[in-house]
């Protein structure tokens, strides 16, 4: 290699534009050329060679690394055909990683090549390489985040400004916050993918995407927002990973009740935040931007960077950047949690209905940390909120079917407390 690493870039959308525009400003680095879906479409940046086809970036012998910002699974072998072809991959594709990191990583091994992907989970904050260098002495009992800005966005809104999801939803896509298509960030699919990851570098285990539990915030009302802040809650869109018994992984995404105590709560619109909990170091979190053109061209320019200096000061990469572990997590199934409970019932406004809800819970050896009767409706009906202590998550599966069973009693909604 010469003094300048040679770059190749699949993708100049806004990361792809960042990276560009934060690259122009380095001398020691060139951008050989780049690859977009549509060579006509004006950009906000100019290169000498775009073509359309990836391929040329992936079997270019004047290219050095390939960074892959374009998105989706599409890429898969394209990268594979750069690894093969000796180029070192940075990647800001989730996606990607969390669906077929394991065949892309044995690849890169098989080469001695290394993928790295700091932007791929909460964009601007460094935290891959931070678990990997200055965290490595620890053993890891959790990882939890907000990993998603979108729905950090809207769930602020909503609580912020008392509004519905779907008008805060509208905003996010009016200010750019959210896709025409939301369905990856408000489903979960965005938290699942970044998740993955963590859980795969935290607990050094392959992880199976398809075995995530994961629930998005779209069931989420101004109501629950609201009977949660009376109760001394904020609801976000948590991610989590954390080793349950004999070493078994419990990785999800869904909503939770988070006490305004803890300061993870207090993470506002599209900020993102990353709480780690291990040995000796105990609970450490991260907060930054999680997406935005500089922020994540921050993180991936840094991956180029470290892949430039080490091959400098030693004529290859350091084995702490490269993938080492091949053997898959044990993923307990959702049904198998324990978690505690807050359940917005919609009951008969009459004598006895608190104490059916209260003689279900106790069946099931569900204790009640809290049960308040909300304001009565015109039908006849009065909303109840119930917190419950923990318990298994099939164990109040089956006490809400049985409280359902008279036909009349609703449970309109079950969010998870963290
Ligand atoms: N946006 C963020 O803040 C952010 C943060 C962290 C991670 N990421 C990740 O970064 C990646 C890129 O995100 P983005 O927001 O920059 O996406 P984007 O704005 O939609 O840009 C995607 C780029 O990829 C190009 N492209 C798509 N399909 C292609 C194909 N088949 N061949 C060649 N080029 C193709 C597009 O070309 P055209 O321009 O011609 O359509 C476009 O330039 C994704 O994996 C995303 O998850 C994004």
């Amino acid at each position: 290699m010469e003094n300048k690493l040679r770059i190749g870039i699949i993708g100049l959308g806004t990361v792809g534009c960042g990276v560009v525009k934060v690259l122009s400003k380095m001398d020691d680095v060139e951008i050989i050329c780049a690859a977009v879906k549509n060579t006509a479409k004006k950009r906000e940046v100019e290169l000498n060679c775009i073509t359309d086809n990836p391929f040329d970036i992936a079997n270019n012998p004047n290219i050095d690394v390939v960074v892959e910002v374009a998105g989706g699974c599409a890429m898969l072998d394209v990268l594979k055909a750069a690894i093969q072809n000796k180029k070192h991959i940075v990647t800001a594709n989730k996606e990607l990683l969390a669906r077929h990191g394991a065949e892309l990583f044995d690849l890169a091994r098989e080469h001695n090549r290394v993928i790295l992907y700091e932007a791929a989970v909460a964009g601007g904050i460094p935290i891959i390489l931070p678990i990997k260098t200055s965290l490595s002495a620890n053993k890891f009992n959790s990882v939890a985040g907000i990993l998603n800005g979108t729905t950090n966005y809207i769930l602020t809104k909503m609580d912020e400004e008392n509004l519905s999801y779907e008008d805060c939803l509208l905003k996010a896509q009016q200010l750019g916050f959210a896709e025409t298509d939301p369905t990856g960030d408000v489903e979960g699919f965005d938290a699942m993918y970044k998740i993955a990851i963590l859980a795969n570098i935290v607990f050094g285990k392959r992880i199976d995407v398809n075995k995530i539990y994961k629930e998005g915030i779209t069931k989420i009302s101004a109501l629950d927002i609201r009977y949660a802040n009376e109760l001394g809650y904020k609801i976000k869109l948590i991610a989590q990973a954390k080793k349950v018994d004999n070493d078994a992984l419990d990785i999800r995404v869904h909503p939770m009740l988070v006490s305004k105590e803890r300061p993870i709560s207090e993470i506002k619109n599209a900020t993102n935040a990353v709480l780690l909990n291990g040995f000796p170091v105990d609970k450490v979190m991260f907060v930054g931007p999680g997406a935005g053109e500089f922020p994540t061209a921050s993180s991936v320019v840094g991956d180029i960077l470290c892949i430039k200096s080490e091959i400098e000061k030693c004529g290859e990469i350091l084995p702490m950047t490269t993938c080492h572990h091949s053997e898959y997590a044990n993923q307990i199934d959702i049904e198998d949690t324990k978690n505690c409970y807050y359940l917005c019932i919609k009951a008969k406004n009459e004598p006895g209905e608190i104490g059916k809800i209260g003689f279900e819970c106790g069946r099931h050896a569900i204790n009640i940390s809290c049960i308040i009767q909300k304001e009565a409706m015109d039908d006849g009906s009065a909303t109840v909120i119930v917190i419950t202590g923990e318990c298994l998550e099939k164990d109040i599966n089956t006490m809400i079917s049985n409280l359902e069973s008279d036909g009349i009693t609703k449970v309109v909604n079950k969010i998870r407390v963290m």
